[in-house]
């Protein structure tokens, strides 16, 4: 790639600055003065300085953010905050949001540039856990509990599969999807007549949101928590043909919301 988009997504700063950064000789590549921001390095092998300290390469970069209410889960959005655009200086072009949060609503998001693993964590086929905390209008009954559990209708073709409550307060349940649809949680509160006040994602494939981010604060994921998700999304691989072929189909149709 060019010095200049390597030195980018190192986030030493923008097009004009890092090409500043070269002209006043401030970075080095294999031990010689870089004096063309065009020149081609590869990020595999060159050893690329910047004032003396060495930028080390990173293909892929994973980041959990703690998404506040009224920001999109996108990368850019004309009218509303993207969620890419809390990342600040971090931001690199190629980093994207994994699936979709409501802009009500809140908690874990995940960003990335790594288009495959996203793509399988976002496959019906793998059916990757989401845990939501729900604030209702209403306490659940047992049948509300029965329905959620065994999976109900939300007016789709099919039922939502069967999914786990757990009772924290008269108001609040824990709720895990094994799947992503369209408003899900609230489609699913609503077909047994209740309603969402609040809902906060607080784990995503294994990986649960850090309590020390504040809302809109996001962090790195360590390497651990980066294989937390690769194990999520490579299992599920032998659902049955007919599982699979709707899978296909509502992936086709967009309707995951991750
Ligand atoms: N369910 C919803 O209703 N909304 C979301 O953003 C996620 C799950």
């Amino acid at each position: 790639m060019r010095l200049d988009r390597f030195l980018c997504e190192m986030n030493l700063g923008t097009r004009s600055q890092v090409k500043a950064y070269v002209r006043q000789g401030l970075v080095s590549v294999n031990g010689a003065v870089a004096r063309d921001a065009a020149a081609k390095v590869d990020e595999r092998s060159d050893r690329v300085f910047f004032r003396g300290q060495e930028l080390k390469y990173r293909k892929f970069v994973y980041y959990m953010l703690n998404k506040p209410e009224g920001v999109v889960s996108a990368t850019t959005d004309k009218r509303d905050t993207a969620a890419v655009a809390l990342l600040g200086r971090d931001c690199r072009e190629d980093i994207f949001p994994v699936g979709r949060l409501d802009k009500d609503v809140t908690g874990l998001l995940l960003l990335t540039n790594d288009g495959d693993l996203a793509h399988r964590l976002l496959s019906p086929r793998k059916h990757v856990d989401k845990v939501y905390q729900v604030d209702m209008a209403r306490p659940l009954d047992a049948e509300d509990i029965r329905q959620l559990e065994q999976g109900l209708d939300i007016g789709e073709e099919r039922s939502t599969l069967p999914a786990r409550v757990e009772v924290l307060d008269a108001g609040r349940i824990l709720l895990t999807l094994h799947e992503g649809r369209f408003h899900q949680v609230k489609r699913m509160l609503q077909a047994v007549d209740n309603e969402v006040l609040k809902l906060k994602r607080i784990a995503f494939g294994g990986l649960v949101l850090d309590g020390g981010l504040a809302p809109g604060e996001y962090r790195e994921l360590g390497e651990e928590e980066v294989a937390v998700l690769r194990s999520a999304a490579s299992k599920h691989e032998d659902l049955d043909s007919c599982t699979a072929e709707y899978a296909d189909a509502e992936q086709e149709a967009g309707v995951n919301d991750g």
